[in-house]
């Protein structure tokens, strides 16, 4: 999606850093409890100093609606994480995103256009009574709102098990058992290999695989759905076969760790424990000692024993962060060549001070709102996924 974030004036991007931290401070302190910042865990070290709260992207949006004296919230990570953080908080509070072009590429791989016409085509071949649609957190909130109005849910990559598992019970969804008082006419009626719940999942097609391979279900159950093919590039009774259509999305930070990786740090330290993000490809996951979210990855990097080397499979800046933090273990990136998430890496203290001063003067700058019927819909999807996880 584009986004147009207009140049700073050239007393921020002149400005020393030393000179933007006394900045930030001062607004800061001038704010007080009427400002809150967010810094996501994949933030630079001169930004992430500032945050109140470091997190996750829904942990943080969770904490944002809590803080119910902060006028203005901060958002130092992505837009869509802003957005979450919008339909959470109430309507006194004003989300901000310090660079508008603080994107995220993996939501951009999903638009609602393509979705809906990808949903309307899966109806043309099967029932979509059958058909969850699942959005990891990371996408847009217009996406978030279709599944809330098609009874599907929000994920993230701590409770996607738990949500598949319930988009895949049929007892979890009155509606899946078809018009009241036909239950059983009705799912007889219906061929044998479209009986069972399917779920659509989008954007990240690794996240949804390796969810799926833990749950017990093998490559021949998936199929990967290609937004730019008709039906997703897929024949009619690759989707009456199918459990989990992938959306054909991915990170390219984490889809960046190969096997290859994995083996040559292994060959180097054979006692060492290898930790990755689920939105890595399932052949690394297979190899990891251990998968999960970036509040997961912290907190096995404190569980191993002291003296353990660690590979980490995430953003740089996270990983760099936990090697500073636990001095008595060696935490290293599995890619050691990997690069930063580019569109995290957009917030920086210019626009940090940029924003903090604007509010000072009484000017809400990039300030992210999701209309209200947008919001309601997507709520819904989000209590939903809060209800089951
Ligand atoms: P978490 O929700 O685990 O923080 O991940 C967000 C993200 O963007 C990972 O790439
Ligand atoms: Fe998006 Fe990947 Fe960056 Fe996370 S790391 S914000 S999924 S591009």
């Amino acid at each position: 999606m584009f986004r147009l974030q207009p140049p700073l004036p050239d007393d921020f991007t002149t400005a020393t850093s030393d000179e933007l931290v006394t900045r930030v401070t001062t607004a800061r302190s001038r704010l007080g409890k009427r400002l809150v910042i967010l810094g996501h865990h994949y933030q630079r070290e001169e930004v992430i100093q500032f945050a109140d709260k470091r997190g996750d992207s829904l942990g943080l949006s969770r904490f944002a609606a809590d803080q119910h004296d902060a006028e203005f919230v901060v958002f130092c990570g992505v837009h869509f994480m802003a957005e979450s953080a919008d339909i959470l908080t109430g309507p006194r509070q004003k989300v901000i995103l310090p660079d508008l072009n603080a994107g995220c590429s993996m939501a951009d791989m999903a638009n609602l256009d393509d979705v809906a016409q990808i949903w309307n085509e899966l109806g043309e071949v099967t029932d979509l009574k059958a058909i969850v649609p699942i959005t990891y957190v990371n996408s847009a909130a217009v996406l978030k709102a279709f599944v809330g109005r098609n009874s599907g849910a929000v994920c993230t990559s701590t409770n996607a098990r738990a949500v598949l598992t319930w988009a895949l019970d049929r007892d979890a969804h009155g509606r899946k058992d078809g018009p009241a008082g036909a239950s059983g006419l009705w799912a007889e009626s219906r061929g044998a290999q479209d009986r069972s719940n399917k779920v659509l999942f989008f954007p990240d097609q690794h996240l949804g695989r390796n969810t799926g391979f833990q749950l017990g279900y093998g490559p021949s159950d998936m199929q990967v759905v290609d937004p730019r093919r008709r039906l997703g590039g897929l024949a009619d009774t690759d989707v009456k076969e199918a459990t989990f259509l992938l959306w054909k999305g991915h990170c390219s930070v984490h889809q960046r760790f190969r096997t290859e990786h994995v083996e040559a740090f292994r060959s180097r330290h054979p006692d060492g424990i290898v930790i990755v993000h689920p939105e890595c490809s399932h052949e690394v996951v297979e190899l990891a000692d251990e998968v999960g979210s970036t509040d997961y990855i912290i907190g096995a990097v404190s569980r191993a024993p002291a003296g353990s080397t660690i590979a980490v499979g995430t953003e740089i800046h996270l990983v760099d962060r936990l090697a500073r933090e636990n001095p008595d273990r060696t935490v290293l990136s599995l890619d050691p060549l990997v690069c930063p998430c580019s569109t995290m890496f957009r917030i920086d203290l210019p626009h940090l001070a940029w924003v903090l001063e604007g509010l000072v003067a009484g000017e809400v700058r990039n300030r992210i709102t999701v209309d209200e019927k947008t919001a309601a819909d997507a709520r819904v999807a989000l209590e939903r996924m809060l209800a089951i996880a």
